[in-house]
């Protein structure tokens, strides 16, 4: 038996008991007559003294020679502590070891393994394994555990069935590239990994399922940010015989549960905005509603005089920062400066000071009187000792950029609470969207998604305009989740792939599995993916998905502990049938 009791069990009731323990040498202090070394596991850490009094003098020479990390199993017996410790749960006891035995030795970490750790990102991925032994990491990972307990409760609870779906499948446009595999007995063809198991999980429907889930790993080729990660987890989900409000309800059960499971915090109904609401009260599909700066557009009220920049834009609009006007000259002068970057990529910025008489202050008081000025505050929502920050251009653009300077300046002001959950629904999306490059319609959330029936028609004059059953659960100004109602006839489908710019053979060719299967009664459905992910870490009060994933790649799509993408031998391409000409 390796062990009697864990690290983090033992209290004043066991004093007297004879225990074994097993874990790792957290630390170790030698006072020559006197050892102490905290031993590590799990659950919590545990004081093991040794004495020359009361130890024999063969195991006070074992114990000297432990080191950072070396794995020991001991016996002994539960004492009160001379010298109490409050911050741990097993601070009012040590234990008299009698036996030592080493279980393993360690070389010397590369990094402390404390909740502070000297080792930096990249030195901490490498020797993950070492990282996973402290506790904020381990901690993050019993977490998502947690979350995850409490989405397979509640949906089976509910009746839906964990199904899994195949990972070597053929490509499905989700709007990212997919991570191929090649098949070494269909020479010259490949398998893709799910970019997620949408077709699947409506097959599933066609099928009878008639309620499903799975919490499954998905795989994008695409850029890499602190909420993307190439592999990553959803928490899939489908539904036979629902309307989009049935959908809305049934996920947001789901995740005020989750949020009263792990947080404690009871939220009510939540609010539901359009995507053209969102837009223009937050310049953002994903708005975060823990604080107001909302969006004031400005185009009435700003484009009467003779100021050509706000007169050419398409839109004007600004926002009102509570208590901004304390900002002195060169303060304002850097926000400008980081609003220009190429990130953000404004051109300028107006400002407009409201001083605490009730007087205004702009950088474009040549062209702007006191009561112009009033109307912004009014329109902002602007209060004196404010400050109002105005951009102008393009709507798409200046939206995006406004949305940048509030979040990052509510960032600033500490008004992103990470205790603070506020969830909503956006509904009404744009069911295309129009991409520059290729110059035709993308389908913006997938090519499954239905349009509003009462819309189908305007497809023809005006594809833009049509919005889609499609809707998002944001949290905390973050898309947690997506998804829609689905097409379920064969005819509307293929109308779909045609606007979508596929000709009959290219979307019978990919597709063609799944209109046939819509000829055999599939019922109306419709679902939705949460990124387990992103949940967990906002629920954690963080924003980098990373590090609530045990293996995380780094940014550029890599594993370096195992040191993956590697190359692979002679051998293996040729079976693959593959030739590697990294010249060409
Ligand atoms: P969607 O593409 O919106 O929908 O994905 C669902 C959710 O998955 C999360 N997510 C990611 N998380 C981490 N890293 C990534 N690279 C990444 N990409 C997406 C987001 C997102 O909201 N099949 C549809 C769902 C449906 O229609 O039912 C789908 O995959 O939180």
């Amino acid at each position: 038996m390796y062990r009697s009791h864990t690290c983090g069990e033992l209290r004043e009731s066991h004093i007297n008991n004879t225990v074994t323990l097993s874990g790792w040498v957290q630390k170790s202090r030698d006072k020559g007559f006197m050892i102490w070394i905290d031993l590590r596991d799990r659950y919590g850490i545990t004081q093991l003294i040794f004495d020359e009094e009361r130890t024999a003098s063969d195991l006070m020479e074992k114990a000297k020679m432990l080191g950072r990390e070396f794995v020991i199993q001991v016996t002994g017996t539960v004492i009160e502590r001379t010298s109490k410790n409050p911050k741990i749960s097993t601070g009012n006891i040590e234990i008299l070891v009698s036996d030592l035995e080493i279980l393993n030795e360690s070389l010397t970490p590369p990094f402390t393994i404390e909740d502070e750790t000297d080792g930096g990102d990249d030195i901490r991925m490498k020797y993950r394994y070492l990282d996973i032994r402290r506790n904020p990491v381990r901690e993050n990972l019993i977490f998502r555990h947690k979350v995850t307990m409490a989405v397979r409760n509640y949906l089976s609870e509910k009746e839906f069935v964990e199904v899994e779906t195949p990972y070597l499948i053929k490509s499905t446009p989700e709007g990212a590239r997919d991570f191929v595999v090649p098949s070494r007995m269909n020479e010259g063809q490949f398998y893709a990994l799910p970019q997620s198991p949408q077709t699947f999980k409506q097959l599933l429907m066609v099928g009878g399922m008639d309620k499903y889930f799975q919490i499954v790993k998905c795989f994008r080729d695409e850029d890499l940010r602190a909420d993307r990660q190439p592999e990553f987890t959803q928490i899939d989900c489908e539904m036979a015989f629902v309307e989009q409000e049935d959908i809305l309800n049934t996920f947001e059960g789901l995740t005020r549960h989750i949020i009263k499971e792990i947080k404690g915090v009871e939220i009510g109904e939540f609010p539901r905005m359009t995507y053209d609401e969102a837009m223009q009260r937050y310049g953002n599909d994903k708005p975060d509603i823990r604080f107001g700066m909302e969006f004031g557009e400005l185009n009435e009220v700003a484009k009467h005089k003779e100021f050509g920049v706000f007169n050419n834009a398409e839109l004007v609009v600004g926002i009102a920062v509570p208590g901004g006007n304390s900002y002195s000259r060169k303060e304002i002068d850097k926000l400008i400066d980081w609003i220009k970057r190429p990130q953000v990529g404004a051109l300028g910025m107006v400002y407009v000071r409201c001083n605490e008489d009730g007087s205004y202050k702009s950088s474009v008081d040549k062209f702007y009187d006191q009561d112009d000025l009033a109307k912004w505050a009014e329109v902002t929502g602007a209060k004196a000792g404010d400050l109002i920050c105005v951009l102008s251009g393009d709507t798409l653009k200046v939206r995006t950029q406004l949305s940048a300077l509030r979040m990052e300046l509510a960032e600033r002001l500490g008004l992103r609470k990470t205790d603070e959950f506020a969830p909503l629904w956006v509904v009404d999306f744009p069911l295309l969207e129009w991409d520059e490059d290729t110059e035709r319609y993308h389908a913006m959330h997938h090519p499954f998604t239905s349009p509003k029936p009462e819309q189908i028609e305007l497809l023809k004059t005006k594809p833009g305009e049509v919005k889609a059953n499609a809707y998002d659960i944001v949290l905390n100004g973050n898309e947690i989740g997506g998804g829609s109602i689905r097409i379920h006839d064969k005819e509307t489908q293929a109308m779909m792939f045609d606007y979508l710019g596929f000709t009959p053979e290219e979307a019978k060719a990919q597709f063609g599995f799944l209109m046939d299967a819509f000829q055999y009664g599939a019922p109306p459905h419709g679902g939705i993916a949460f990124g387990l992910d992103r949940l967990v870490s906002i629920l954690g009060g963080q924003e980098t998905i990373r590090d609530f994933i045990a293996f995380p790649k780094n940014n550029s799509g890599r594993d370096v502990m195992i040191d993956a993408p590697a190359p692979i031998d002679d051998t293996q391409l040729k079976e693959l049938c593959l030739k590697l000409d990294l010249k060409a």
